[in-house]
């Protein structure tokens, strides 16, 4: 079991059984809640109740899937607390992915102003990233996470278990944030991911407490996302667009294969804007394009992609805001990329087949 002390919590990393009994045990609570889907329901439920033991609970089964991260499903929510009188001192468990944690930690943090939760984080993606740095959130009008807020949650406890009940597109999408985080802020481990046959293949932990650790420094020393957090941005400028695009298609891509497109789109921004080596932007996109394939971009789409972008929540006045690298293991944030610089990083992507 590793643990991972942030300033306000806790980070527990490996079988579930082996932390949480006695975490719950040295907690005094009005009533326990379980906020899980209908997936998270059939395959990682067991597994909580194996470790809650005797505890009564309440589950607050609400349906899967970002298109259910809303106001509707929020009401849901509620109406499972207030039904059960839950009050003050009650508490939530997440039990799910990056959906869950973010509206079930939303709608904990903002019930009767304010009960505690834990984030039980069931896929690679929210193990990695949306389960620590506390943005809680739901979308709105399209929007995504734009009604939300930053509350730090009690604990959080990952098991890699979880992870073996998921397809290997699932996992390869969470494993672009791990390759992200290498390359925003440690070069070595840029390395090592290099040299891997294939990613997860001896085991998930000893690739996901790395990432912990570099998104826990940057979370740490910028957690309302003022300056240097933004650096967990690089990828997604173009991710965002490609995957919002992508979503209105039949052929929907998960987030992390659009975050993987818009590293490579980004990779060679920052060359251009930052000079990062070409030997080095040869070698990310080669690495991009052989573990998660080649998907042509239409350039009919362009267009839409440069209106998404200009939309974004992080941007700042008028310009696009890109979070680029030089050297490897370095990240530059608050940059900004010409329109005809971006059409160029997609057409670069589409020449890489
Ligand atoms: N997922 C990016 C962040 O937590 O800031």
């Amino acid at each position: 079991m590793d643990a991972i002390q942030l300033k306000d919590y806790t980070i527990y990393l490996g079988p579930l059984q082996e932390s949480l009994p006695g975490f719950l045990k040295q907690l005094s609570y009005s009533g326990l809640f379980v906020i899980a889907d209908d997936n998270t329901q059939e395959h990682c439920l067991p597994r909580l109740e194996d470790a809650l033991g005797h505890s009564n609970f309440t589950l607050i089964r609400i349906p899967p899937g970002e298109a259910h991260k809303n106001l509707d499903t929020c009401r849901q929510i509620w109406s499972g607390l207030m039904d059960r009188r839950a009050g003050r001192g009650a508490l939530a468990l997440n039990l799910g992915g990056g959906v869950i944690g973010d509206m079930g930690g939303f709608c904990a943090a903002t019930f009767k102003r304010g009960i505690r939760f834990v984030q039980i984080p069931t896929t690679l993606l929210s193990q990695v990233d949306a389960s620590i740095g506390g943005k809680l959130g739901i979308d709105f009008l399209q929007a995504k996470n734009c009604i939300g807020l930053f509350q730090n949650p009690l604990a959080v406890f990952i098991d890699p278990a979880f992870l073996e009940t998921l397809p290997w597109r699932e996992l390869r999408s969470g494993y672009a944030e791990i390759v992200k985080h290498s390359l925003i802020a440690d070069a070595a481990q840029w390395e090592r991911l290099r040299k891997l046959r294939r990613p997860g293949e001896e085991g998930w932990e000893a690739l996901i407490a790395p990432s912990l650790h570099i998104k826990k420094q940057i979370v740490e020393a910028d957690p309302f996302e003022k300056g240097q957090r933004k650096a967990l941005n690089f990828g997604h400028t173009v991710g965002h667009a490609v995957e919002g695009v992508a979503l209105e298609t039949d052929a929907p891509l998960l987030h992390g294969e659009a975050v993987a497109i818009g590293m490579a789109c980004e990779t060679f921004l920052s060359g251009r804007e930052l000079g990062l080596p070409e030997k080095d932007v040869e070698q990310i996109t080669r690495y991009i394009i052989e573990h998660y394939g080649h998907h042509p971009l239409d350039p009919g789409d362009f267009d839409a992609y440069l209106r998404l972008m200009g939309n974004d929540k992080k941007n700042e006045g008028q310009q696009i805001n890109f979070s680029l690298i030089n050297p490897v293991g370095q990240a530059a944030v608050n940059r900004h990329c010409t329109p005809e610089l971006i059409i160029e990083s997609l057409e670069f992507y589409n020449s890489l087949s």
